[in-house]
């Protein structure tokens, strides 16, 4: 028994912030941030709108897309590093606005891999037959974290959601799914503070994204190059027989550094960092349903999805489509 993915959606909040408006900010400019990222704007949630408002929309968009009745899900899953409050988690508080009965429902917190977290965990359940149909959502409005002030991080990210049905399929779907991580890194990206630790009376009570980018950068790269020829190897296919790459969107850099690597041309890759700058968990399911929406994956199409993100956490999914 696989996972085969029945529908996805995405949503993404109205507000654009542009790097023109980014130069305005802080000493940086729209030529560094394109050529070092690829990114020209990003979304940024309005005042009270929450990852759970996101994720609802990108979930009810899926939901859509599937064609299914949300009662009919067995379970939620959510990867989320900003949650809406520390409890009850986001997906308890989405699951009744969604209809979705009484299934079980948390979140994942792998920061940028969350997505391909929650996949895998989905699929296992699907695949031991213990559910039939799953609904796995990755939703941030890590904006609320940034540091304004602070241009090594504040050009980087945006919010946004993405969302993707999986029901249960004899014939095709995830064929396999791949997760890590290593807890020596934690300190080259972070939020160093939380509800048991540092928190503080300034604003936000202190909460804001620190990274040492150029040192996450070289990990990440050699990392995401592993994980792409570990997932290959599992499934004894060669990278020839990919149609698509479908990547966390953190560096157009390091995209298409693992593209070279998969002998992939530019054509076969999804790209959003360029609107969406990188979105944590949001940013895998956003593009595959840009891919999907835009006709550009087709059923029975090869895709791997590959994540990198704080922890450090990685992961990747082989998916027949
Ligand atoms: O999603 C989770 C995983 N995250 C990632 O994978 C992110 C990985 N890292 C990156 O994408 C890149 O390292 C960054 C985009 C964060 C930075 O690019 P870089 O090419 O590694 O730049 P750098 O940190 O080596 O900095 C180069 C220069 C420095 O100036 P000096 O020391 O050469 O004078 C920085 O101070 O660029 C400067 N700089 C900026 N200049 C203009 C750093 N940020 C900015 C900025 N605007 N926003």
């Amino acid at each position: 028994m696989h996972a085969r993915i029945i529908g996805t959606g995405h949503y993404l909040p109205e507000k654009v912030l542009t790097n023109a408006e980014l130069e305005q900010r802080v000493e940086t400019s729209d030529q560094w941030i394109r050529d070092r990222t690829g990114i020209r704007e990003r979304r940024v949630a309005a005042d009270g709108q929450t990852t759970g408002d996101l994720a609802e929309q990108a979930a009810r968009r899926a939901l859509d897309a599937a064609g299914v009745d949300p009662a009919s899900i067995d379970l939620l899953i959510l990867g989320t590093t900003t949650p809406d409050v520390v409890f009850p988690s986001t997906a308890c508080m989405i699951q009744k606005r969604l209809g979705l009965g009484d299934c079980g429902a948390f979140d994942v917190n792998a920061a940028c891999s969350g997505f391909i977290y929650a996949l895998s965990i989905a699929t296992q359940y699907i695949e031991a037959g213990t559910i039939k149909r799953a609904l796995v959502i990755g939703a941030e409005t890590l904006t609320r974290m940034l540091d304004w002030n602070d241009r090594a991080t504040c050009v980087l990210f945006g919010d946004g959601a993405g969302a993707a049905v999986l029901e249960a399929d004899e014939s095709a779907g995830v064929l396999s799914t791949h997760i890590h991580a290593n807890g020596d890194y934690s300190d080259l990206l972070k939020v160093d503070v939380g509800v048991s630790r540092g928190f503080t009376e300034e604003p936000r009570g202190g909460v804001k994204i620190h990274m040492k980018g150029n040192e996450v950068f070289k990990v990440a790269v050699n990392t995401l190059g592993r994980i792409v020829d570990e997932t290959l190897a599992h499934n004894q296919l060669d990278k020839h027989d990919l149609d698509w790459l479908i990547p966390h969107q953190a560096n157009l850099r390091i995209i298409k550094a693992t593209a070279r690597k998969l002998d992939m041309s530019m054509d076969q890759v999804i790209v959003t960092v360029d609107r969406h700058g990188n979105t944590s968990a949001a940013s895998v399911p956003m593009a595959l349903d840009e891919a999907v929406r835009s006709g550009r994956v087709k059923r029975g199409d090869l895709m791997l999805l590959e994540a990198f993100g704080g922890g450090f956490t990685w992961g990747a999914a082989l998916i027949r489509y």
